[in-house]
């Protein structure tokens, strides 16, 4: 990402209540960014608004509820203008089980989230983003974006499709723009733990941990990453 002072830059974040997007906060907060953020649990939305007053934003939104992410983004934008990096974090998992297992009630909730909110967010982020003529776009895929597992279907499909939505969008967005599926790598979040277990999961690196990493990784896409599925580092 380009840079002029980071004061004035915006990240605008999906999904900040818990797991990456909380520790991605406090990351760009740390490194002097605004940070715009949602999520759907409200107790927790209002607490990172008490700790981190304005100009920082916390908003109660269901990224899967269109009208809602239209809302909150032109909320954000009127008092912040377009973000300068816009992070599509906020995704579901199945429970484990079998494809067959899956209601279909299940199977809709991990798509409106995981690939129509994220859609959503950059059909409402995005246009004022393409006049200002610059920011970059991430979309978090997964390991399960790039290969498979048993009773985890339902949430392959939708990160594999992130893969591929963010690569058309990539070849679609103006010059100076970029658009990145991102595979974050294995953290020991509460999406971790529902599908590898807690004592597997606890193998793995903090949220905290992988912001210290991660958080600098963002701030280095430009548009010369525009269309690359990486891995953070
Ligand atoms: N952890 C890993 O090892 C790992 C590996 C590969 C990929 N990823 C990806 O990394 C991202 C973050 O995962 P995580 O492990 O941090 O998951 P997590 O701990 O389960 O956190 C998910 C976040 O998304 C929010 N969210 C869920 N549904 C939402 C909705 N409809 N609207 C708005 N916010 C919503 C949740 O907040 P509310 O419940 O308050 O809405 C929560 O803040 C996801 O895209 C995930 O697929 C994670």
């Amino acid at each position: 990402m380009t840079t002029h002072t980071t004061k004035n830059k915006l990240v605008v974040i999906t999904g900040v209540t818990r797991g990456l997007g909380l520790a991605m906060v406090e990351g760009f907060l740390r490194a002097g960014f605004s940070v715009a953020g949602c999520g759907r649990s409200a107790d927790r939305i209002n607490q990172l608004q008490n700790e981190y007053p304005r100009p920082h934003d916390f908003a109660v939104v269901d990224i899967a509820d269109e009208s809602q992410v239209r809302r909150w983004a032109a909320r954000v934008m009127d008092s912040r203008g377009a973000p300068d990096l816009l992070i599509n974090n906020a995704a579901l998992i199945n429970r484990n089980a079998p494809l067959w297992q899956v209601s279909a009630e299940e199977f809709s909730l991990i798509v409106d989230v995981n690939l129509k909110g994220a859609a959503h967010v950059i059909r409402h982020f995005a246009p004022a983003m393409i006049a200002r003529r610059s920011g970059v776009i991430v979309n978090f895929s997964s390991g399960w974006g790039r290969s498979t597992d048993a009773e985890v279907a339902p949430y392959c499909a939708t990160k594999w499709a992130i893969e591929g939505l963010t690569q058309a969008l990539a070849q679609e967005l103006p010059a100076d723009l970029a658009a990145v599926p991102l595979n974050p790598g294995i953290i020991n979040t509460e999406m971790l733990q529902s599908c590898f277990g807690p004592e597997n999961a606890s193998a793995y690196p903090t949220a905290r941990e992988w912001a210290e990493r991660a958080v600098p990784f963002l701030l280095s896409l430009n548009r010369s990453h525009n269309g690359q599925s990486l891995t953070v580092p």
